[in-house]
């Protein structure tokens, strides 16, 4: 997501988008139509005037990644908090997607920091819950305007392969909540494997009990593997596909589990900025396990011709008003009806960009 994958979607020329105000993939694709969307940025100049210049029939962003599929065992413990039948004492079917930040389907697992969990969990009523997932704990901005001005500031000037220190001091200016971001990232050790990592749904929800009290949250995929992490060291010199491997390795084995941790805001904790965390002693309420048992080559499992949109709530869950998570809506959408268009007129490529799929 971050800096580390900006460089990345900079070589494919994706200009990032920012979308206010709209809370649906519906209303984004159509606005997406009139080029005009919120308050000036548009979702061309997230994806740019062409979308040519991707990989076709694969994600504009986390390109790489694998399917999988498996079981959540509901835990009954957030029943109080939302009306979801999805959170009912019940085994239901969970569909998902392992990925690395990266645009390019094709790039070595070791050429960003991000890992990602993508899931849809689907409750015994059909209700679906879609969301997407990233390792890192909160995002950079508090808005899609400023990720956008982060991609812009960072961009490396010929001369030095560095970023302008002028643009990027004008960018901590305007976002000075981006310092922990960038100071974390720089410091930070590398995932060494999908399974003991921890995803987190960086922006808020809220719960909707059955009296209708409404509960701010935010989430995270917590496993019951060992977290793992690399030296930059270490991971500079971890082999091209080293990440997947190792998932499809350890899944051949034995299943593996994440708990689904909501963590509860309490009143003043801020619902409409994910580049803030909240305080960690808040309450949490372990919502049920995700097994998942197993794992798919992208260009054939079911999570391919999947837009996991995290605004694709059930009744009982509702959006915030972050605006990077309305933001997330249309540009997910756009990516959707581009990768699905080439995959149908036969323009995509196999995970070694040589075979067609279909
Ligand atoms: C302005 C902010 C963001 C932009 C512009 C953006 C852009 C994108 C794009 C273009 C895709 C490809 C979507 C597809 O074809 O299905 C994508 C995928 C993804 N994004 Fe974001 N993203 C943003 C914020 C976030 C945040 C905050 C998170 C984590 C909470 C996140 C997690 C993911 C994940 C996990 C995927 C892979 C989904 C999959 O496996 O299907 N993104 N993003």
């Amino acid at each position: 997501m971050l800096k580390n994958n900006l460089q990345g979607l900079w070589k494919y020329r994706v200009p990032f988008l920012g979308i206010f105000s709209i809370a649906t993939a519906l209303v984004l694709a159509f606005a997406w139509t009139g080029g005009f969307l919120g308050t000036g940025v548009t979702t061309k100049e997230f994806l740019g005037d062409s979308l040519d210049h991707f990989p076709p029939g694969y994600r504009r962003a986390h390109g790489k990644g694998m399917c999988f599929s498996g079981t959540f065992h509901a835990s009954g413990e957030a029943v109080p908090l939302s009306t979801s039948r999805i959170f009912l004492p019940a085994n239901i079917p969970a569909i998902g997607r392992f990925s690395i930040g990266t645009v390019d389907p094709h790039a070595a697992d070791n050429s960003t920091a991000t890992v990602s969990m993508a899931l849809m969990l689907v409750g015994d009523d059909k209700s679906q819950w879609r969301m997407k997932l990233n390792n890192e704990p909160y995002f950079a901005t508090r808005d899609a305007e400023g990720f956008l001005a982060q991609v812009e500031a960072f961009e490396p000037v010929a001369a030095t392969g560095q970023p302008a220190p002028d643009k990027v001091a004008a960018f901590f200016q305007k976002y000075p909540e981006a310092r922990k971001s960038v100071e974390r990232e720089a410091n930070a050790t590398w995932p060494a494997s999908f399974a003991g990592t921890e995803y987190n749904s960086i922006n808020a929800f809220v719960l909707i009990a059955a009296d209708g009290k409404r509960q701010p949250v935010r989430w995270s995929m917590r496993p019951h593997a060992a977290v793992e992490m690399l030296s930059k060291e270490a991971h500079a010199q971890a082999s091209h596909d080293f990440l997947f491997d190792e998932i499809t390795q350890r899944v051949g084995v034995a299943p593996l589990y994440w708990d689904l941790v909501f963590q509860l805001a309490e009143a003043g904790d801020p619902v409409n900025d994910p580049s803030q965390p909240w305080p960690s002693n808040r309450k949490e309420v372990i919502a049920g396990t995700l097994e998942v048992n197993q794992v798919v080559e992208q260009t054939h499992g079911a999570c391919r011709d999947i837009n996991f949109d995290p605004t694709l709530v059930p009744s009982g869950i509702a959006l915030s008003d972050d605006p990077v998570l309305a933001a997330r809506a249309g540009i997910y959408s756009q990516s959707y009806n581009a990768r699905l268009r080439e995959i149908g007129f036969g323009k995509a490529t196999d995970a070694v960009g040589k075979k067609e799929i279909k």
